[in-house]
């Protein structure tokens, strides 16, 4: 068993829902015992209980839950900032060729190795991910993932049309690669596999029934997908799939939409499909980088919201533009100005940390330091640059603090992250 003293902060709720879920302990202890939180508080009410239990003195930092990224593409690490086109232009442009190289099973390796790094850098603890096409790149993500015990969920792309060649499978083929994948990896240390069909425009008809057929037969899968990204895609999805009354629709059909299901970006959803996506549970995946940087458009968290919608926020490396989810909050925090709907900043602190554990249906485990909780967690350095230190100490309470530093911080805040109790790394 083992203690760190620093200020901590988590939500044991929704901010939005309910005014007591913010838990502040400006001098807090927080103890860890094989790998779960055993409790977590003030320091002098929980100092007489622990007294024999080592500590670790961590004042002037901040301790906060591990932040959960629930969309990023692994095979996308070398095309982060790729200029000029939007999605459709980009996929051809851009990205098939880069995830083309990832047949290669020791480019997907090296390349997992960077990603996982990257992660654990900008303090992400769980993400959800897309592999390419290729079932060595999940097999290499996942072997990474393991060796460091993080939970991380993660699935092949599906994609059998509308794709250069060598970057297609084939129903059949798709099929037996997930099987594998699922027997191999899922539930193996705190991994967890996703059907992930690519995008509507992606997959035939046959692939999408397969997908759902293999979530079907595999309960606790999760699968994750794009949805009503870019007004092109939207129109060309409409074409290929004419009997489907929308985008959403095209997903329902084949059983793809439920409890673990995650939709990224969504921007140009109206309040019936988000009722339709909340009325199964399912959940959005806000990637304000990314719609910025391809053009996409501002998602309406607000709307998504009231329609009881679980929202997470993702990052969409490569389309997003960094692998931190502090510099993302700050990024949704401008989407909303561009809305007129300005975003609280414990709302933007929930859906990087228990509210994506809500989206990933993993909130029994991880989202927050309550006690029976996985110790996934980071110490930050809120004096990480000159300008932050600044800014910080004119502060005026909690909350102007805590904006500040999503607007401000990125991964040299991260000062350390620990998974299951163990650090795993250190600036
Ligand atoms: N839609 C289909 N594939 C992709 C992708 O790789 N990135 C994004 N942002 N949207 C997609
Ligand atoms: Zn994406």
């Amino acid at each position: 068993m083992r203690a760190f003293r620093a200020s901590i902060l988590h939500l044991l709720g929704d901010p939005t829902e309910n005014g007591e879920a913010v838990a502040f302990h400006e001098d807090g202890l927080l103890v860890v015992d094989e790998g779960r939180v055993v409790a977590c508080g003030d320091h002098a009410e929980l100092a007489g209980a622990y007294a024999g239990v080592p500590v670790e003195d961590l004042s002037g930092h901040w301790i906060t839950p591990g932040f959960i990224d629930t969309h990023i593409h692994f095979p996308q690490v070398d095309i982060v900032a790729a200029h000029g086109a939007q999605l459709l232009d980009w996929l051809e442009q851009h990205t098939f060729p880069a995830e083309a190289a990832f047949a290669d099973p020791g480019h997907a390796r090296e390349a997992a190795t960077f990603f996982v790094d990257e992660l654990l850098r900008n303090g992400t603890t769980t993400a959800l991910v897309f592999g390419s096409v290729h079932r060595g790149s999940v097999e290499a993500l996942f072997a990474e993932a393991l060796s460091r015990d993080m939970r991380l969920i993660a699935g092949k792309a599906l994609m059998d049309r509308n794709a250069p060649p060598g970057l297609t499978d084939t129903v059949e083929g798709a099929r037996a690669d997930m099987e594998g994948l699922i027997a191999d990896w899922h539930g193996k240390g705190r991994l967890g596999y996703a059907v992930t069909p690519r995008f509507a425009i992606s997959c035939t008809d046959a692939q999408l029934e397969m997908a759902g057929q293999v979530l079907a037969e595999n309960p606790g899968v999760w699968m994750q997908t794009h949805l009503s990204e870019n007004p092109r895609e939207i129109v060309e999805t409409a074409e290929l799939f004419p009997g489907a009354s929308d985008y959403l629709d095209v997903y329902e059909r084949f059983g793809l939409v439920g409890k673990r299901s995650v939709f990224a970006h969504c921007v140009h959803l109206q309040g019936e499909a988000f009722q339709r996506l909340a009325a199964k549970d399912a959940a959005v995946s806000f990637c304000p980088t990314s719609n910025l940087f391809l053009g996409s458009g501002l998602f309406p968290l607000p709307t998504a919201c009231q329609h009881g919608v679980k929202v997470g926020i993702g990052t969409d490396v490569g389309a997003g533009t960094t692998f931190s989810i502090l510099h993302t909050l700050g990024e949704a925090y401008k989407v909303g100005q561009l809305r007129g709907q300005a975003l609280d900043p414990f709302h933007a602190l929930y859906l990087a940390t228990l509210g994506g554990a809500r989206a990933l249906d993993l909130d029994d485990r991880i989202g927050n330091l309550a006690p029976g909780k996985e110790a996934d967690f980071l110490v930050l350095d809120l004096a990480a640059t000159p300008l932050l230190a600044r800014r910080l100490k004119a502060a005026k309470g909690l909350e102007d603090r805590l904006f500040a530093l999503t607007v401000l911080g990125d991964d040299r805040v991260v000062a350390r992250t620990y998974l299951a109790g163990v650090e795993r790394w250190r600036r």
